[in-house]
């Protein structure tokens, strides 16, 4: 075990880890099929690209952002098979690049809930340089209710609201089905407008 986190994400990507199915999160096939993250997306925390890769076959063009070089090279690779129009950068999320930017939307399955919360903040801020106003975040992470003696951290409304204050307004908060390979446990789905 490694201190340092990016160095810890990439040894998770040696094997298979625990959250990678190779399915997309229903709660994602739900806003696609509603219409929702149009455009050019960014996927932040994109592991080995099975969200992306989603995106990317329903016609959005998709850039993938991870710290993993592992995860990345992975998600590269199902998208050249998959001849999907989706890019991936080794880099850290709480540091974007603005000229990665502008996005119509990001996507994001299980990095805010993997943040250390006093991150938090930091990613929001990296989210809107990326993000014109009218942009919109999907936050989906593990709820308050979901059991607390595995996993990452829980993610509360409170929790979301403090940290996208600045330069965004919560449109949604929900609850969904979070699917994991072990067990299905209750997640949250936040939808943010930058302003
Ligand atoms: C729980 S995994 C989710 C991966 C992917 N979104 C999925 O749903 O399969 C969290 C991902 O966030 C990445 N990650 C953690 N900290 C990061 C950071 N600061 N910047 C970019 N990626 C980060 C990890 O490498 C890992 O791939």
């Amino acid at each position: 075990m490694t201190d340092d986190p990016a160095t810890w994400w990439d040894e998770a990507y040696e094997g298979d880890p625990p959250w990678e199915n190779g399915r997309p999160q229903p709660a994602l096939v739900d806003l696609v099929e509603a219409g929702a993250l149009d455009g050019r997306i960014l996927d932040a925390g994109c592991g080995a690209g099975t969200h992306a890769c989603y995106l990317a076959a329903r016609g959005r063009s998709v850039v993938g952002v991870d710290v993993s070089e592992r995860a990345v090279e992975r998600a590269r690779l199902t998208a050249r098979e998959r001849d999907l129009d989706a890019t991936f950068r080794v880099g850290d999320a709480l540091d974007l690049d603005p000229d990665l930017g502008p996005f119509d939307a990001a996507f994001d399955c299980g990095l805010f809930h993997a943040l250390d919360p006093v991150q938090r903040d930091a990613y929001a801020h990296s989210l809107a340089g990326v993000l014109p106003a009218g942009g919109r975040a999907y936050v989906l992470s593990f709820a308050e209710r979901a059991p607390a003696d595995w996993g990452p951290n829980r993610v509360a409304g409170a929790d979301v609201r403090e940290a996208f204050a600045d330069g965004w307004r919560v449109r949604d908060l929900r609850e969904v089905r979070f699917e994991t390979n072990d067990t299905d446990v209750p997640g949250s789905l936040a939808v943010l407008r930058r302003v």
